[in-house]
């Protein structure tokens, strides 16, 4: 399983509620889709596991064809109860082992510790609960004292990523680690399908503005998991598998001045974003 590839694309649910994601759950995994993203915090680990539920007996996909992950919610980073409540997720996703658990934020004011957290995250693998141990929003000082720190290998790092915000020195310095970069908010939460480059370019190539977004992240390597309540932008979003753009194109979407971070809750968000910001520089 450890070597089993990561799907080039997820499906993401972060604001889907229970039933809904159900529906988008079982619709993407009937399309095809093979990766599904949820968190603590998103409300829907039962609604995503009713979905697995009915796909998986209703013969649709086998388990070990499946990477499911999901998230310590901020407040439960203490190591106690990363680990219970990571055994709790696995219940309502009504699953035996999930593949990835996430540490959502790098919440240290909320007690979350490399040593301590990632220890109890690594028990999880031990016991068979776990199979991949994941970060999320932390930046690449932070992954490297998580690798530090960790007995078992840091599997991922998942942060905001788009056309607005391009994260070259982080994809290059996880590619140099070799921790997979896993793309959220892919889309720019919508913003980005509307910049007229994107649409320019979507135009040219008869594609959605989606699709070029998705076909520009998964170029740079990274694994992108767009959000979709609807059949036909589940549908859209997948067919970015079949975009291959131009270099051309390519270099457009990399020229994008605009810099625009969608997701920075307070107290959680590292501190160093906000600086980075101020000082216009790229991150
Ligand atoms: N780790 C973290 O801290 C973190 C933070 C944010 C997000 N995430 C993860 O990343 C996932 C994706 O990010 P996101 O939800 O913030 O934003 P996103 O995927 O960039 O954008 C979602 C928005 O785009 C729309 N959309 C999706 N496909 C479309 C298409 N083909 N054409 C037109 N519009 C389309 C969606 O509308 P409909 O819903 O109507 O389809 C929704 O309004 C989340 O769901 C979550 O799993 C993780």
């Amino acid at each position: 399983m450890s070597d089993k590839e990561l799907p080039k694309i997820g499906l993401g649910t972060w604001m889907l509620k229970p039933q809904a994601a159900r529906f988008s759950t079982i619709e993407a995994i009937k399309m095809g889709y093979r990766f599904v993203d949820t968190a603590q915090s998103y409300g829907n680990e039962k609604g995503v596991g009713k979905g697995l539920y009915e796909v998986l007996n209703g013969g649709i996909v086998k388990r070990d064809e499946l990477i499911i992950a999901t998230k310590v919610h901020p407040l439960r980073v203490k190591p106690k109860f990363a680990y219970k409540s990571t055994l709790k997720s696995i219940e309502k996703l009504k699953l035996d082992y999930i593949d990835i658990i996430y540490i959502h934020w790098p919440a240290f004011a909320l007690g979350y510790s490399h040593e301590n957290t990632l220890g109890s995250l690594s028990k999880l693998v031990d016991d068979g609960k776990v199979k991949h141990i994941g970060i999320s929003n932390f930046t690449a000082k932070q992954t490297e004292a998580a690798i530090k720190a960790c007995d078992k290998p840091i599997y991922a790092n998942q942060v905001e990523h788009h056309p607005y915000l391009q994260q070259t020195e982080l994809l290059k310095s996880l590619n140099e680690k070799n921790v997979n970069f896993i793309s959220y908010s892919p889309l720019g939460r919508g913003k980005a399908l509307k910049d007229p480059i994107i649409i320019d370019i979507a135009k040219r190539n008869k594609v959605s503005s989606a699709q070029v977004c998705l076909a520009w992240v998964i170029s740079k390597g990274a694994y992108p998991i767009p959000k979709a309540t609807s059949l036909d932008h589940i549908k859209d979003n997948y067919a970015s598998l079949e975009l291959t753009l131009s270099q051309e194109d390519l270099e457009k979407i990399d020229e994008i001045t605009r810099i625009e971070r969608y997701v920075h809750p307070p107290v959680v968000a590292p501190k160093e974003w906000k600086k980075r910001f101020q000082n216009k520089e790229l991150i």
